[in-house]
Parts: structure tokens; C-alpha cells; sequence
């Protein structure tokens, strides 16, 4: 992707999309870590995790406003869609 031609903001769309990938791959992670410790009675694994979890929603939540606020798509790649 790094050495695509594409404007700027082309660019930050797509590394935002990758950098949500990311995060919904630690969800995804946490998530399941979190539920076995659930399962076997571990509480403050389970906190931690917790907390951990909601970190990534907040970091994927930033990430959704920063490409709906601040990544100016050239209008063309919204008519597309
Ligand atoms: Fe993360």
C-alpha cells in the first residue's frame, strides 16, 4: 500500500483502515481471553482484560472519527460508493 500512487487522503483512509484492522484483531483477542478467565473464576484477569478491552473499543472508536472527521476523501470516492 505504502507504494501505491494515491492522494494523501486516499493514504490516511487506507492506513486508518489498517490500523482498525489491528484493533479489531485485539478485540477479538481480549475478548476470548477475557471469557476464559471468566470461565475459570479469575476475576482480576478478568478486570485487567476488561480495562484492556475497553481500551481498544476506544482506540477503534477514535480511529471511526478520525476517518469520518478529518480524512477529506476527494468527493469522486464518495459518489462511487
Ligand atoms: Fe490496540
Amino acid at each position: 500500500m505504502m507504494n501505491e500512487k494515491m492522494e494523501n487522503s486516499v493514504r490516511d483512509a487506507a492506513i486508518i483502515a489498517s490500523a482498525q484492522k489491528i484493533e479489531h484483531y485485539e478485540i477479538s483477542g481480549y475478548g476470548t481471553a477475557r471469557a476464559y478467565a471468566m470461565q475459570l473464576g479469575l476475576s482480576e484477569v478478568e478486570d485487567l482484560l476488561t480495562a484492556t478491552l475497553n481500551e481498544e473499543y476506544e482506540a477503534d472508536d477514535s480511529l471511526t472519527a478520525l476517518a469520518f472527521f478529518d480524512v477529506n476523501l476527494p468527493s469522486r470516492i464518495w459518489r462511487s460508493a
